[in-house]
């Protein structure tokens, strides 16, 4: 395709200058690739392509799109999905409290599953810091931190110390020049613990922020059957294309596919983790307090019963979580956004936000063999060092994230007011989101950097369409 050679010349270009900040492409490179786009002819809609969801997928979008019922839901099943979402929503209280709503704590990072997950879109760093965003603590080498755990609970209940309370702090990481002379500015972020409840943070400890991400598909995701996820994998990079991804394999024998490591490979794990990490809730998938050993008033503070969430709401907001609809594609039949599409193939995004699968065997019978377009392979990439967290987490090194999902991502402005992009909530922009792409995604970031404006905005376009 001629299209593809012309970036193809160019990203030997840019690979020549050896810096990947390195001279923009010249005004005629990108003029050759602007009049081969005009040229090419428009990619066609795929099938299904408009329902993300497959028959799970809402007839509107919108600032409620993320807290609507699988389409395909009967009467009786709407109400299995509504006794979960109480205790979605549900502010738990700690022990003694009322038996039916004690437990949280005894540290904690926020007393609902909503808070965080607000609308189920997803927590705003740029505000309250404590609950835009969580910190995963521990060594280079795995594991947790000695005293403070594998995560920062800035919040405890009565007589019992906090672990510490964070500053973000946003921080100037320079600019890079587009193709077409445009500058991004791009800002890091760093945290700091201040009025620690214990120690100093030992100095070999790494934080590891995360931001909540938006709750789209999840049951659909874990119905891709574990065949489809490997075939994905490439993990010596047979096919030459420089992009090795390869499938979180947890001691468990499981496959990681949730959080920004894919530690967690079910709804339910992944439901049982956050109530346990960040509520402090037992539940029979974990039921020691989540107190480190040496927090010895966490240790001593009051139960709020063994296990504190019983087997069925635990059961009951797993399929909550499962159940939720995805949004529908808004205006992805335009020739702008079929023209992003293309370049979304083109510049290298699809290698590892692969567009489509089919489920296999679910475990809400509405969810199977469904063909749904989530835009992730669910596998581990090395991004980079500029990403890099340098914590290993479940299978993940700790320079391997999770090819982020892009479904739904378009909304988030609309339900939550703004949207922060990757792990940490750096990126404020598109753009500056694949900026910091960089390991396995070098080359995805290079051919856009030389993409012109207008194709910048038809692939923004068509991501914001997802
Ligand atoms: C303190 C904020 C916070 C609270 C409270 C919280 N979450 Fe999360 N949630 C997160 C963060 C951060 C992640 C990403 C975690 C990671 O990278 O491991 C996440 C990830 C998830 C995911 C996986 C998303 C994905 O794309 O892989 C699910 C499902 C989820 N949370 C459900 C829940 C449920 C259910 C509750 C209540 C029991 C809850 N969360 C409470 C912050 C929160
Ligand atoms: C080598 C695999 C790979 C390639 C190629 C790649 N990505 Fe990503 N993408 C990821 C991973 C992994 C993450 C999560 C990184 C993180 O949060 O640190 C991510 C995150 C993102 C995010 C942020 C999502 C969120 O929820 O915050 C966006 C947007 C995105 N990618 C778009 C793109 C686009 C557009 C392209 C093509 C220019 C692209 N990506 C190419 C793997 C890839």
């Amino acid at each position: 395709m001629m299209r593809a050679l012309v970036l193809g010349s160019l990203l030997s270009a840019l690979a020549a200058c050896g810096d990947d900040v390195g001279p923009a492409p010249s005004d005629a490179e990108v003029d050759a690739a602007v009049t081969a786009d005009a040229e090419r002819p428009l990619p066609s809609l795929e099938e299904g392509e408009l329902l993300p969801g497959g028959a799970t997928t809402l007839a509107e979008a919108g600032a409620s799109a993320f807290l609507q019922p699988a389409a395909n839901l009967s009467l009786s099943r709407r109400s299995q999905f509504e006794a979960g979402l109480q205790f979605f929503r549900l502010q738990w209280v700690p022990a003694p409290g009322r038996a039916d709503l004690d437990g949280l704590g005894p540290t904690y990072n926020a007393d609902s599953c909503i808070a965080c997950h607000i609308r189920n879109g997803r927590s705003l760093p740029a505000g309250n810091a404590e609950d835009g965003v969580l910190l995963r603590l521990g060594p280079a080498t795995g594991g947790p931190d000695a005293y403070y755990g594998e995560q920062l609970q800035p919040r405890a209940v009565p007589g019992v110390p906090a672990e510490a309370r964070v500053e973000r702090h946003r921080i100037d990481a320079g600019s890079v020049t587009l193709g077409d002379g445009t500058e991004v500015a791009l800002t890091r972020v760093e945290h700091e613990l201040i009025d620690l409840g214990g120690p100093p943070l030992a100095a070999t400890t790494l934080i590891s922020p995360r931001v909540a991400q938006q709750l789209v598909g999840m049951g659909l995701l874990e119905a891709i059957s574990d065949v489809a996820l490997l075939a994905g994998e490439d993990p010596d990079d047979v096919d030459g294309d420089g992009i090795s991804g390869r499938a979180a394999h947890l001691e468990s024998g499981d496959l990681g596919r949730f959080g920004w490591k894919a530690a967690e490979p079910t709804v339910v794990g992944q439901t049982a983790a956050a109530f346990h990490q960040d509520l402090g809730l037992t539940s029979e998938l974990r039921p020691e307090p989540n107190c480190p050993r040496g927090q010895t008033a966490c240790v001593a503070a009051p139960s709020g019963g063994e296990p504190e969430l019983v087997p069925a709401r635990l059961a009951a907001t797993a399929a909550y979580v499962r159940l939720l609809g995805v949004p529908p594609r808004r205006g992805g039949d335009d020739a702008e956004t079929l023209r992003g599409k293309a370049l979304f193939a083109e510049v290298g995004c699809a290698a590892c936000h692969t567009p489509a699968f089919e489920t296999g065997a679910a475990l809400e019978p509405e969810l199977t063999e469904q063909r749904i377009w989530p835009y992730t392979d669910l596998l581990l990439h090395d991004m980079g060092d500029d990403l890099a967290d340098g914590r290993p987490e479940g299978d993940a090194t700790g320079v391997e994230w999770r090819t982020a999902p892009l479904w739904g991502l378009g909304l988030v402005d609309e339900v939550n007011g703004g949207f922060r992009l990757l792990h940490d909530g750096r990126a404020r922009s598109l753009a500056e989101a694949i900026l910091w792409h960089g390991g396995e995604a070098a080359s995805a970031r290079a051919a856009y950097r030389a993409l012109s404006a207008e194709e910048r905005a038809a692939l923004e376009r068509f991501v914001f369409s997802l």
